[in-house]
């Protein structure tokens, strides 16, 4: 592990939280990625938001869910009454893990060590925020917040109890955006929207 992160303080703010975040050199994601994409939003959000990691819009731009992912995320949120605004939305993995193909970087799940060392970052976001609720969007996130990954269509929809607090559980958009077929693809929309609305409304 760096040292820089193992020594670094308590931060105090997200300004100091983002600065020894671009720091981490705690695995190897660090050194392809354009930039770390940490979480943004109101330190004093009732809800926080945590996505698997960035993808390659994120990478390049610097912030969580911008891509197309992200679009969905805020299409659905709104029509559910969640405001992404007032919420703080990250990442289980705060570096895009990818490979090449030509010009192309394709997407690749993080593995359990890389979502172990990330954790370091997320447990300081959630003790910064200290949110009423946590959304986990996907198995990464849930594998992060609960130390468990399995079953998550069974588990979605519910409130889970973690050492964070409460974990709503749902899928992950990404998810959604790779259903083949059209009509069972508006029918998840459908089931996220109510997840989102649930989170909302226990916030
Ligand atoms: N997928 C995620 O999990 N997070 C992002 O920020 C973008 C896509």
């Amino acid at each position: 592990l760096a040292a820089a992160c193992i020594s670094a303080p308590m931060p105090e703010s997200l300004g100091e939280l983002c600065g020894q975040m671009a720091a981490c050199t705690r695995c190897p994601l660090h050194a392809p990625a354009t930039q770390v994409v940490p979480g943004e939003g109101p330190l004093d959000a009732g809800l926080m938001v945590v996505g698997e990691q960035p993808g390659d819009q994120e990478d390049l731009h610097g912030r969580p869910f911008v891509g197309p992912a992200g679009q969905l995320f805020d299409r659905t949120a709104a029509e559910a009454g969640l405001d992404r605004s007032a919420a703080y939305v990250t990442n289980a993995v705060k570096h895009f893990k990818f490979r090449r193909t030509g010009k192309r970087r394709l997407h690749q799940a993080p593995n359990r060590d890389e979502i172990d060392h990330c954790k370091w970052w997320l447990d300081l976001e959630v003790r910064l925020v200290k949110p009423k609720l946590i959304l986990a969007m996907g198995a990464t996130a849930l594998q992060s917040l609960t130390g468990r990954r399995e079953g998550l269509l069974k588990r979605r929809g519910r409130v889970e109890h973690s050492h964070h607090g409460p974990v709503f559980v749902t899928v992950h958009p990404s998810y959604l955006l790779r259903l083949p077929d059209e009509v069972r693809r508006a029918e998840e929309i459908d089931r996220f929207r109510e997840d989102l609305r649930q989170a909302a409304r226990l916030t």
